[in-house]
């Protein structure tokens, strides 16, 4: 199925790419480390391009894997061109608004996210800040695996346990992606970013993979349904730590945990609003459900008695943040909400989906009232419709052309346009994806 969500976002792609000086051959890797190597420092990208490792120009069959991943990810993929941007007029303007003593491309705050941006003391090898998000970031500090992991025998378990970061495993791969594009402790995407400039950052782990210029091989078991199921549990863990942090800290109220239009709405057409009420004191904002709304169903067809024990204690966590004034009582919910939800990452993990469940469960989000909360939210629904179905199109092709992929394309018109996001108009397109189902 084609991915339509980020479509724009691969349009960018290309353009990045054609802006883009052409690429310089790799410098020399540096001499194979050796074997006693301490793991976890950082060896750069070059070490990996060498044309007989992963810098081949064109895919080979020699190996297990590729060997053009380095082509891939230089000449395609925005992971690579991430340190530039901070070079651009956007983010001068953002440092500006954020009174950051220097240039955006100077600033950790901003290389965290943008670059590989380690200690020098965890350097052993080459990182230059230029080569942006490199292999490294993603796949670990490669010292204590790099010269083994080819040797003959050498197994993934054994690269796993001197330092690489095992993607094979979704938990660990979602834990990779969304300490950038949900936040973590030591980086995020605030409201203070935003409001001075910086695009939001929406994520969803199954989509955003699939949309990346792919340099691993194709179909497999971990990716699709299963990545979208974990990658749910994860981000919403995340969000949570994110929340009883801002909570805990100087930051609070951090606008970002809430939803966005509750604030940033025209008065001349309120009206619908004052119909139809708040859930507590009138006229607060709400905490923005975009990371529980879909999950929710989800956990419902997992693990029935979680949800039973998460409904109650979200709707408190949704009471506290909208109140604000309370923030011990946000950070105690949000980790209580934690602590249910934990567990639920191996569950969802061990789940298997067979082609029942993928329709229930496609079925039950169309029929849902909670997804249609806010942009973000209704964005998740889509996302999960979107990855759900590529399940029945892997399946029979010939859905491609047909009413349940045009309407789940559908959605996405709207929540593209996040400013003229209407909940009514969303769920009537929501009930077409249900009847084309
Ligand atoms: C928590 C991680 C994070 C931090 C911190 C961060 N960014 Fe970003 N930034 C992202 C992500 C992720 C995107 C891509 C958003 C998308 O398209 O989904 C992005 C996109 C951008 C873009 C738009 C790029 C384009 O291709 O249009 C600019 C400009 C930017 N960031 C500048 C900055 C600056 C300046 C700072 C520091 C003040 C900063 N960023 C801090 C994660 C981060
Ligand atoms: C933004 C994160 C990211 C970056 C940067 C990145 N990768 Fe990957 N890589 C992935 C993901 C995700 C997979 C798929 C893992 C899976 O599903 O098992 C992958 C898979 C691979 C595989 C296949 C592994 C296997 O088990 O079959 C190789 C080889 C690889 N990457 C090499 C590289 C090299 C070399 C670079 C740098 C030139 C690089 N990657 C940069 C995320 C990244
Ligand atoms: C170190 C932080 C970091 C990590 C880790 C990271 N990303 Fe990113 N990602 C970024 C930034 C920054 C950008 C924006 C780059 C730009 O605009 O030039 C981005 C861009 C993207 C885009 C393009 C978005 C768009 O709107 O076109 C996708 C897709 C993406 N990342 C997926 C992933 C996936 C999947 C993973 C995990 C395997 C991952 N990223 C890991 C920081 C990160
Ligand atoms: C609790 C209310 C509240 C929430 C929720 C909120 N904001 Fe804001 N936002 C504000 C206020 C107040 C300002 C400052 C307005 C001004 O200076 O005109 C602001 C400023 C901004 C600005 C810069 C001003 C402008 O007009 O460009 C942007 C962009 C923005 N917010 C985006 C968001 C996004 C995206 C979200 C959700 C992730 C969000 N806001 C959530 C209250 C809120």
């Amino acid at each position: 199925m084609k991915r339509v969500s980020l479509a724009i976002a691969l349009c960018a792609v290309v353009a990045v790419a054609a802006q883009q000086p052409p690429a310089a051959p790799p410098a020399p890797a540096p001499e194979a480390a050796a074997p006693s190597s301490t793991p976890g420092h950082y060896a750069g990208v070059a070490s990996c391009a060498n044309s007989g490792c992963h810098g081949s120009t064109q895919p080979l069959n020699a190996t297990r894997v590729l060997q053009n991943e380095y082509y891939t990810w230089l000449n395609h993929d925005r992971h690579a061109g991430a340190y530039n941007v901070l070079f651009n007029q956007l983010s001068a303007r953002i440092a500006k608004n954020m009174r950051l003593r220097k240039h955006a491309y100077e600033e950790a705050l901003c290389l965290d996210c943008h670059t590989t941006n380690v200690p020098a003391s965890l350097v052993e090898g080459r990182v230059d800040v230029e080569d942006g998000i490199q292999c490294e970031v993603c796949h670990g500090p490669a010292s204590g695996w790099r010269a083994e992991h080819t040797e003959e025998g050498w197994t993934h378990a054994q690269s796993v346990a001197r330092g690489m970061i095992d993607l094979r495993r979704i938990s660990a791969r979602a834990q990779v992606c969304t300490a950038c594009h949900v936040g973590s402790a030591r980086k995020e995407v605030d409201h203070e970013l935003i409001a001075s400039g910086h695009p939001q950052t929406p994520f969803e782990l199954d989509n955003f993979t699939e949309v990346e210029p792919p340099h691993w091989t194709p179909g497999r078991e971990t990716h699709g349904v299963p990545a979208w199921a974990v990658g749910q549990v994860v981000a919403f863990r995340e969000s949570l730590d994110n929340l009883a942090r801002h909570a805990r800290g100087e930051k609070w109220p951090e606008f970002s945990d809430m939803s966005c239009y509750n604030c940033h709405h025209d008065l001349k057409d309120s009206q619908w609003r004052q119909e139809r009420g708040w859930p507590d004191r009138a006229g607060l904002p709400a905490w923005s459900p975009q990371r529980w709304a879909v999950l929710r169903l989800l956990v419902g067809r997992v693990s029935p008695s979680s949800r039973d024990a998460l409904d109650p204690l979200v709707a408190q966590l949704a009471r506290n943040v909208s109140r604000m004034n309370d923030s011990a009582a946000v950070a105690a919910t949000a980790e209580n909400v934690r602590r249910v939800v934990e567990p639920l990452v191996g569950k969802v993990e061990a789940a298997r989906w067979n082609e029942g469940d993928v329709r229930a469960l496609m079925a039950s989000i169309t029929d849902d009232r909670g997804v249609l909360a806010d942009v973000h939210s209704a964005q998740q629904a889509a996302l999960a419709l979107q990855s759900l179905a590529s399940v029945l199109t892997r399946r029979d092709p010939r859905l491609l052309r047909g009413a349940l992929v045009k309407s789940i394309d559908a959605l996405f018109d709207d929540v593209q346009k996040r400013d003229e996001y209407e909940p009514a108009r969303f769920a009537q397109k929501l009930a077409a994806v249900k009847a084309a189902l």
